[in-house]
């Protein structure tokens, strides 16, 4: 008997939407499998503001042809944005505001240049009680990709000191120091784990070969730093949950002179999260990294809904609509059979 296991309709916290036909290409395949996923605001045009936020939720939820899903809105923080913008933007729905460090990743040119500045914006969220999601690395490009987010460290220390009740998300960890940093952090702050950085290391991008498709911002690091990520997240902490950091480019803008950064996950992430789960011997602790613990520190209610996988092996597509998807063309052994 093919073994399956049935769980609580899942929620993707980081997902990269971007616009027009890549839009209408991704939406599905993670609406497919989640019931909601925090829609990222670094696209060509910013979403700045609630306004913003409203039009670009109208359009995935066009793009994602489901009506069971629910995209979840953030706004971009810059230098720009005022507290009215805060204030607004929360009675639009917006849940969060994402602050990259100028200059740090894809779309990030219009970013945070310091962040003390921005201290009236951030007592603004801890008032209206708005999420900050952090891409947590520093933009100083004389500082390494390997050491970068270990420097930004001392600003998030400063955002927990200074606003105590403001929750925050360290996104897309990927350094041990910064899992052990979060994990000692009061619980208003938590840090997203993507599927990329529990199954990758740097050498999985520039070892043997230059692998474009497991280029991403923040690279991933040493084994040693992905067994404490996998470890935070096997030891079943709420701090630490599921958020993808899906990030489609088109194939031509990965295999190039220039590659951007960014792992298109949105197919495989469910079927490579049960195969982790499973070949850790912890798959009861699957459910609760997507569908619970991330909910939960949001204040948002838990899906109702079921999603069913089955161990049975599938080899991942080698494109999707031009966009190559993590691990193509690998064998899966877990897999999706009823969204
Ligand atoms: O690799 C990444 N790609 N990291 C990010 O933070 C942004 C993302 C993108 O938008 O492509
Ligand atoms: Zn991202």
């Amino acid at each position: 008997m093919e073994e399956t296991i049935t769980i609580r309709r899942p929620d993707d916290f980081h997902v990269h939407f971007r616009e027009g036909g890549i839009l209408s290409a991704v939406a599905p395949l993670t609406a497919d499998h989640f019931n909601r996923a925090l829609a990222m605001p670094n696209t060509t045009d910013p979403i700045r503001t609630g306004e913003d936020a409203v039009q670009y939720r109208d359009q995935i939820r066009k793009a994602a042809r489901n009506e069971l899903f629910e995209p979840l809105m953030t706004i971009k923080i810059t230098d720009g944005t005022t507290p009215a913008v805060i204030v607004k933007a929360k009675e639009c729905g917006v849940i969060a505001g994402k602050a990259y460090p100028v200059g740090v990743t894809t779309n990030a040119q219009e970013g945070v240049s310091d962040f003390k500045k921005l201290a009236p914006i951030f007592s603004m969220m801890q008032d209206v009680g708005m999420v900050l999601s952090l891409h947590g690395e520093i933009s100083n490009r004389f500082v390494s990709v390997f050491k970068k987010e270990v420097k930004f460290l001392p600003t998030l220390k400063w955002l927990v000191d200074t606003f105590p009740t403001l929750k925050i998300v360290f996104e897309h960890v990927s350094t041990k120091e910064a899992v052990y940093e979060v994990s000692m952090m009061p619980d208003t702050v938590a840090a997203t784990v993507t599927v990329h950085h529990l199954f990758l290391t740097t050498d999985d991008v520039l070892g043997s070969y230059i692998l474009p498709h497991n280029f991403c911002k923040p690279i991933p690091k040493t084994a040693e730093d992905r067994e404490v990520i996998r470890d935070a997240v096997i030891q079943g902490s709420g701090k630490f949950f599921f958020g993808s950091d899906s990030a489609p480019h088109v194939k031509m803008r990965k295999e190039c002179g220039s590659g951007a950064a960014g792992i298109f996950s949105a197919p495989v992430v469910l079927a490579s999260l049960a195969q982790f789960f499973d070949e850790h011997n912890h798959m009861e602790r699957f459910e609760d990294f997507v569908s619970r613990f991330g909910a939960e520190f949001y204040g948002l209610p838990l899906n109702t809904e079921t999603v069913a996988l089955s161990k049975s092996k599938w080899v991942i597509p080698e494109e999707y609509d031009s966009i190559v998807p993590f691990m193509a063309n690998e064998k899966l052994l877990w897999k999706v059979v009823k969204q």
